[in-house]
């Protein structure tokens, strides 16, 4: 747990953590109080990721989370964190249209709090972004494997680098995502060998989800751990909570007890003093 002097999970941490072999925990947050929880935990960096359109909502995919969205979400959790590296997704088409945009989409990203911004794929028009963001002062994470804003074009969740040549393709533009100068790499859906081959062939730390175990670190969505999420939940997550029939429970007792005049009980109520009450009964009593 987090006491006296925090020092902040930074890029250079990050870095730090590879060379030593230490695992880097990574979990999504949307939210003050969760934000605010994982980081007393010491987990070393929070996404705010846009998967909150589909936990917080309720879209199908990534594809309509707004900057405006990843603004408010990004200042919550920012609110709740005093160690973790707070990173923001940046949304679908809020990059690849302009540098100039791009760079005025990350800034406020950067001023809601977030110390980093992440963003999907790897074309030269991205690398070009990445370069222009980094020598503006912003660090940037990449995302390769199954970039979930690309879903139309890939037509599914897929597994992605499921052969040999694949993999080289993958490590290939995760070497020029880092060439370009980003801080590290999330590695979506990917095979444990080819994760750990690419992993061990980047200078940088690659954090897996759904890519095995060699990675330099691993990332999840924080309603899947806890069993929040209602809709499917993959295969490489572990339910480690579940909050869905927490959630339930709660709610039906406090139904039932509403419904039967049982709350709320003299302890949850404020009481008027005796003088009060007993002017206020003379009063009632006069009227009748
Ligand atoms: O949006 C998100 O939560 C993500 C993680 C799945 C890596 O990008």
């Amino acid at each position: 747990m987090i006491s006296g002097n925090i020092k902040p999970v930074t890029a250079k941490t990050f870095q730090k953590m590879k060379s030593n072999g230490e695992k880097i925990t990574m979990l999504t947050a949307y939210d003050f109080s969760t934000a605010k929880y994982i980081d007393e935990c010491e987990i070393d960096s929070i996404l705010v990721g846009d998967s909150l359109g589909m936990t917080i909502l309720g879209y199908d995919t990534t594809i309509n989370v707004t900057v405006e969205d990843m603004l408010t979400f990004t200042k919550a959790v920012s609110s709740g964190v005093k160690r973790a590296m707070v990173i923001a997704d940046m949304p679908f088409l809020s990059y690849q249209v302009s540098k100039e945009q791009t760079v005025i989409n990350a800034g406020k990203l950067i001023r809601a709090g977030a110390k980093a911004v992440k963003l999907e794929g790897a074309n030269d028009f991205i690398l070009d972004e990445v370069k222009h963001l980094t020598q503006n002062g912003i660090n940037v994470m990449g995302h390769l494997g199954f970039t979930p804003q690309y879903i139309n074009t890939i037509g599914g969740y897929f597994i992605q680098g499921k052969s040999y040549e694949n993999t080289l393709k993958l490590l290939e533009a995760a070497k020029k995502l880092e060439d370009s100068g980003v801080f590290s790499i999330v590695l979506e859906m990917v095979p444990t060998e080819s994760a750990k081959y690419i992993s061990e062939n980047l200078s940088i730390p690659a954090i897996g989800i759904g890519a095995g175990k060699y990675c330099d670190g691993q990332v999840l969505v924080i309603d899947d751990i806890l069993g929040k999420y209602p809709g499917n939940v993959p295969k490489f997550v572990k339910q480690y909570a579940d909050i869905k029939n927490i959630i339930k429970l709660a709610v039906t007792q406090y139904k039932t007890e509403v419904k039967n005049n049982e709350f709320p009980f003299d302890k949850n109520s404020f009481n008027l003093d005796d003088e009060e009450r007993i002017k206020l009964e003379h009063y009632i009593n006069k009227q009748h």
